[in-house]
């Protein structure tokens, strides 16, 4: 069926009359050092670039289908590069947050931040804050930024609350209450993109990507554009996602013997 309302939007329709903005979308934005390097340029203009990209995907997704969007801006082990990157992260973080809040609003956007906070820097955090506060009406699109996330916190921290519980949860209530615990307010990731010519997970969405069908791009994020998010939909639509079953075809012939 996806793959049907993706050649009407191609025969010209508007996509918002295609899509009910149901999917997922995970984004690893990689490649914004390198593409800096390779111009001469200091790695902190890649990353003011990359500012750029992701300002025009967040343009981009609600009006093909994406209903929730989840970028990784900084990991928990991006804490390990030299005090100076980090910070011209967080201030162009800041800065970001401080000049798209309004447009998110206008746009539908409801903004929320995921990851550890009690590190981050205090501006920082009030910027999160006070953009998570503004666009909480928001319903077109769930914009997810991840800052000092890491997976692996997240679903231990998730086990370490289920464990503590009286009495202890037998292994499937653990399941599902660590299922619970990590997916809340949030769902499945549909699609994963990762930008920049690598090919790993990177302790993003490990939980949440269990079924998520990946896409790698040699693209660098500074240049991924709405083109290069439109081609990763479409080979997100070539494909058939099985969830660990057969395909409707496998079932009949199973049933025909
Ligand atoms: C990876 O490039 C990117 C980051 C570590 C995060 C910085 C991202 C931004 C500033 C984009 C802004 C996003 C939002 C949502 C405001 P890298 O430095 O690892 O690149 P490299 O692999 O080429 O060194």
């Amino acid at each position: 069926m996806a793959g049907a309302q993706w050649s009407i939007m191609r025969g010209g329709f508007t996509l918002q009359s295609c899509f009910n903005n149901e999917l997922h979308v995970a984004i690893i934005m990689d490649g914004n050092g390198r593409w800096a390097t390779r111009r001469g340029l200091p790695r902190v203009a890649g990353h003011r670039a990359g500012l750029g990209a992701a300002r025009r995907i967040v343009e981009h997704a609600p009006d093909v289908g994406i209903g929730r969007l989840t970028l990784y801006a900084f990991s928990s082990d991006n804490w390990r590069r030299p005090a100076a990157e980090v910070e011209s992260i967080f201030w162009l973080l800041r800065a970001f947050l401080r000049m798209e809040t309004e447009r998110l609003r206008e746009r539908g956007a409801r903004l929320e931040a995921i990851g550890r906070r009690d590190r981050l820097p205090r501006a920082v955090l009030r910027a999160i804050e006070n953009a998570e506060w503004r666009t909480a009406a928001g319903h077109r699109l769930h914009l997810r930024v991840a800052i000092d996330y890491s997976s692996r916190d997240a679903i231990a921290s998730a086990a370490a609350t289920a464990l503590a519980r009286k009495p202890a949860p037998d292994p499937k209530a653990l399941t599902s209450s660590l299922a619970a615990a990590v997916i809340a307010g949030s769902s499945d990731v549909d699609l994963l993109i990762r930008t920049g010519g690598e090919k790993r997970l990177s302790d993003f969405l490990l939980w949440e990507s269990a079924y998520a069908e990946l896409v790698f791009t040699d693209r660098m994020w500074p240049e991924f554009n709405e083109s290069d998010l439109d081609a990763a939909l479409e080979e997100f639509y070539r494909r058939e996602r099985r969830f660990g079953g057969v395909t409707n075809q496998a079932a009949r012939a199973v049933g025909g013997r």
